[in-house]
């Protein structure tokens, strides 16, 4: 059962927590949301969000976890529910086995891409195909449908979930403790050499190489203030800061949970978050921009950058570079797409944990059952990212479970917090065994800042109006000429503002809108079951407690 099981060690538990916030985010994520907002210009707006919003939501985490493993619950729901007297506290919970579940399944696929890519470095596959024409194929993109069986991606995609359920089912300390003890370190270890490396490169003296990497490093380090009236600049920002701590996703919390409680939260909760940004604007900020830059030029790799995944410049551009690198060519690429799997998988593990533990703590289920169980639900909804991706399914749970839902998610526990948990008690459990002296002025922040910074995001994120012109979309509305919505806003996404809607096109074919719709039908669909599992454990605890 998971209430017996804890930590191992404390420096474990700190790179268990770094390992879960380090992932794919730091390495192509980060870049490539720099790069597409301004690089320095970025960085400003990103450095304010992570100590208004991350800090503090990273405080306010680790406290709900440990709180909650009090009574036994390591998972969302209980842990809510254990927050104040209000019966639909433990739903808002709900989000935290919904968000784990999802993301694990485009994830963990996405994660599989890196292994198979270790593989393929290491045969010298990109040696004799582009990476620009190894990846469609790979996806079962080239076939111009939007359904694909993609025979290869399939089979490293059940690796990779094979091996997240073993290292789950052997536990806390033995599993996913040792993994990220392996893990970290070499991550660093690759990341550090690809960086000398990579700062090393000089025009004229390397092949290819047409200009100085660090064209590449000053621009996403240079901090200028431009990014600071642009409110689009300041949603990336915040968008980055969620996803790359791994906020509002109910994994924290559970990892939390395990921690006695009198063990100090406030330093632990620190010091994973800026080993992350440590790992994130360091690291992360020197392997991707500067060596395609040295490369291709800072115009390109902007150009490569759009739509702020990375995936183009990380999968189908960055191999092909190494091939100027010679004899280590093979090595760097293992290197880069072993620092990437190493990065995803202690993310991927802080996934399947609280999902596990629900079924652990709430429906008495074994630790290896519930990994298996875990790995089935990831499986049968990896299936649909891996099936329908040309389609567009990976990008709609990437968009409504990767980074809506944390959005709510942390809005909803900002305010319970706050507001129901109440902060007085609040103050006391952040600060309670605490090995740092935790500055006052976060009190008020959490309690003010946090909430009102969560719900502008959210506000934002909904409305973006099209383009990102927010001066334009208001005298429009004072005009009486309406507000239109950017597709890539939340209401202009559910609109599918500027497609034509329609689910078959003239010849027949599904269209895009049809996948797209079906992902959220599907997706709407897990959230009701995950709500259900809810109500149902809490209706046969009170009918065993009558
Ligand atoms: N925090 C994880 C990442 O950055 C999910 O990839």
């Amino acid at each position: 059962m998971a209430r017996g099981e804890s930590w191992g060690t404390r420096v474990g538990l700190v790179l268990a927590m770094a390992g879960n916030a380090v992932g794919l985010g730091n390495f192509l994520r980060f870049p490539a949301q720099a790069a597409q907002n301004g690089g320095g210009a970025f960085l400003i707006p990103y450095l304010i969000s992570f100590v208004l919003m991350g800090i503090p939501l990273l405080w306010v985490e680790w406290a709900i976890g440990r709180h909650g493993g009090q009574f036994g619950h390591h998972s969302a729901p209980g842990m809510f529910d254990r927050l104040g007297k209000r019966k639909w506290l433990k739903y808002l919970g709900v989000f935290g086995l919904f968000t784990n579940l999802t993301v694990a399944a485009y994830y963990c696929y996405l994660e599989s891409w890196t292994l198979a890519y270790v593989w393929h470095s290491l045969v010298g596959t990109f040696q004799s195909t582009s990476a620009a024409e190894f990846l469609p194929r790979y996806l079962g993109q080239h076939e111009g449908s939007f359904f694909a069986l993609p025979g290869e991606a399939f089979f490293w995609f059940l690796l990779t979930l094979a091996l997240n359920t073993w290292i789950l089912s052997r536990g806390l300390a033995k599993g996913i403790e040792l993994a990220a003890k392996i893990g970290m370190p070499l991550l660093l270890i690759f990341a550090a050499i690809l960086a000398i490396r990579g700062l090393a490169l000089e025009p004229g003296v390397d092949p290819g190489v047409t200009q100085s990497p660090f064209e590449g490093l000053n621009f996403v380090w240079n901090p200028n203030l431009s990014g600071l009236t642009n409110p689009n600049t300041w949603l990336a920002a915040a968008g980055q800061i969620f996803f790359t701590l791994s906020v509002g996703m109910g994994s924290i919390h559970c990892y939390a949970s395990y921690v006695r409680k009198r063990q100090d939260i406030a330093l632990n909760a620190a010091s994973a978050g800026w080993m992350n940004e440590f790992v994130e604007v360091v690291l992360g900020g020197t392997l991707l921009i500067p060596i395609a830059t040295a490369y291709l030029g800072l115009a390109a790799v902007q150009q490569s950058t759009a739509g702020g995944s990375g995936f183009g410049l990380g999968f189908l551009t960055l191999p092909t570079l190494f091939n100027n690198w010679g004899w280590f060519a093979p090595i760097a690429g293992a290197m880069w797409f072993g620092l990437l799997f190493f990065a995803g998988i202690t993310s991927s593990l802080a996934m399947g944990q609280p999902v596990m533990a629900f079924f652990e703590d709430e429906y008495r289920v074994s630790r290896v059952r519930s990994a298996v169980l875990f790995g089935l639900g990831t499986l049968l909804l990896g299936f649909w990212c891996v099936w329908l991706y040309p389609g567009g399914s990976f990008d709609e749970f990437d968009f409504w479970t990767g980074t809506f839902s944390l959005v709510v998610f942390a809005l909803g526990e900002a305010f319970i917090f706050a507001y129901i948990f109440g902060m007085e008690k609040g103050w006391e459990e952040i600060t309670r065994g605490s090995d740092m002296k935790v500055p006052r002025i976060f009190r008020f922040i959490i309690q003010y800042v946090t909430p009102v910074f969560i719900l502008v995001v959210f506000v934002g994120a909904m409305f973006n109006p099209a383009g990102g012109d927010w001066a334009g979309a208001f005298s429009s509305l004072l005009s009486g000429g309406g507000w239109s919505f950017d597709p890539g806003s939340v209401i202009g996404r559910v609109l599918h503002t500027g497609v034509d809607y329609a689910w078959f096109d003239d010849t027949g074919k599904a269209t895009k809108v049809m996948v797209q719709d079906l992902t959220r039908i599907l997706l709407m669909l897990v959230f009701s079951l995950c709500t259900w599992l809810v109500w149902n454990a809490w209706r046969n605890k009170e009918r065993r407690a009558a």
